[in-house]
């Protein structure tokens, strides 16, 4: 893959599908490497098209515009940012030959949906998850929860998820049989695509959750490699991450257990790339619970504590170039929230935030805010993720978005 000059007939061009705060990162850095970059989102002025070459709006689950746009800009390689997207267009084009997708047409159909990726992992790879049944009716989840005909439930507490969702949209905990018909409703509401079948999980009791980064890139000798960063600690509020520290300390065993099953998720799912391989640590017992086979919203934290930002390894590990996973120091990130829903907002309190030590910001600039919306992040350093949390969260908490 050779790097030619953008806006020429020599430029390598790359497309983003999704061009939110993730993909916004991912486009500097592919912009720093001399990408011509194109960024599509599903409405106007997404963080990812201020910083690209070329911005595009479209309905990216709209299989036939999907098709049209990337005959229109002819990209190289293709780049899901988001999980709803029209993949069996994906896997057409990239059967045709018309781009390669990133990592592969198959892993972002599978990782899509929850299905997909939760059968492939536990019933493929036979990797240890939370017990699960799917359900498309209210009773059908009512009968998978509840043990009938001598056959085993999963029993309470629960967690229900549309099969296709993200950050915890239409996800809830069913502590008993009054909760069933409410996580139903909640779900068929919350859930994207296709409304009407849902996960429902036995609860896990974790000790805590991780994120273990894993990049599949190019060696010296030419081959693809497994790298894996330092694990990532978080804390997710309502299935929504809202802090996140790295290096997470593990036992060597737990650690070992969650790099066995990041290199055979990520191994089987294929490609270039970085990946997200999200799992429950309980002692020296690790569950897979999901992985995303693009960066990660809780390794913004990278953007502080890794020698390379988890955006910066993936722009590497797609162009085919070599990558360096090492950990710089202790970080930590937390997120600032909207906390008003209006259009055109402003940020109060930046000077101070910045007066923190170590910490940095990033605010995303996106055109409307919501309660409940990702508008920023803060970052920062320590001598231990204590410290950087501390400071991290000091900093988040010092911006005020405002009207404005
Ligand atoms: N089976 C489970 N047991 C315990 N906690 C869970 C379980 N599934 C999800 N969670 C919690 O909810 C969060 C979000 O769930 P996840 O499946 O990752 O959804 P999303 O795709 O929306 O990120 C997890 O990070 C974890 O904190
Ligand atoms: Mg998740």
């Amino acid at each position: 893959m050779r790097i030619g000059s953008p806006l020429s007939p020599s430029a390598l061009r790359v497309m983003l599908l999704g061009s939110g705060e993730l993909g916004k990162e991912v486009i500097i850095a592919l912009q720093r490497l001399g990408v011509e970059v194109i960024a599509v989102d599903r409405y106007e002025n997404a963080p990812g098209h201020q910083v690209a070459h070329r911005a595009h709006v479209i309905s990216m689950t709209d299989g036939a515009a999907l098709r049209k746009l990337v005959e229109q800009e002819k990209p190289h390689l293709i780049v899901p940012e988001i999980e709803a997207i029209a993949t069996d267009m994906l896997v057409e084009i990239e059967a045709e030959g018309l781009a390669e997708v990133i990592p592969t047409a198959r892993a972002a159909k599978l990782t899509m949906n929850r299905e997909g990726i939760r059968r492939l992992a536990a019933e493929q790879l036979e990797l240890p998850t939370s017990p699960y049944r799917f359900a498309d009716s209210l009773a059908d989840l009512q009968a998978a929860i509840e043990a009938a005909n001598g056959e085993k439930g999963i029993g309470y507490p629960c967690i229900v998820k549309p099969v296709m969702s993200s950050s915890g949209k239409g996800q809830s905990t069913v502590r008993g049989p009054e909760d069933v018909s409410k996580a139903w409703s909640y779900a068929a509401a919350g859930g994207r695509v296709d409304a009407g079948r849902v996960i429902v999980e036995g609860f896990i009791d974790f000790d805590y959750e991780i994120t273990q980064l894993t990049v599949r890139a190019r060696n010296a000798a030419g081959e693809i490699e497994t790298y894996f960063c330092e694990p990532i600690g978080h804390v997710q509020v309502a299935g929504d991450y809202v802090e996140s520290w790295q290096p997470q300390a593990m036992s060597p065993v737990a650690l070992q257990k969650s790099r066995d099953i990041a290199r055979a998720v990520t191994g089987n799912l294929g490609g270039r790339g970085i990946f997200g391989v999200e799992l429950f640590i309980k002692g020296d017992q690790v569950w897979f619970s999901e992985v995303s086979p693009r960066p990660h919203d809780t390794g913004l934290v990278t953007l502080c504590s890794q020698r390379f930002s988890e955006f910066e390894l993936h722009a590497r590990a797609i162009l085919g170039l070599p990558v360096d996973v090492g950990l710089r120091e202790p970080g930590a990130s937390a997120v600032i929230y909207g906390g008003l829903a209006e259009k055109g907002i402003a940020f109060e309190g930046v000077a101070e935030a910045l007066n923190v030590p170590t910490s940095d910001l990033r605010l995303f600039g996106k055109p409307e805010a919501f309660v409940k919306r990702r508008m920023g992040v803060a970052v920062a350093n320590g001598v231990d993720t204590d410290e950087a949390r501390s400071r991290a969260k000091e900093t988040a908490g010092r911006v005020r978005p405002v009207k404005g």
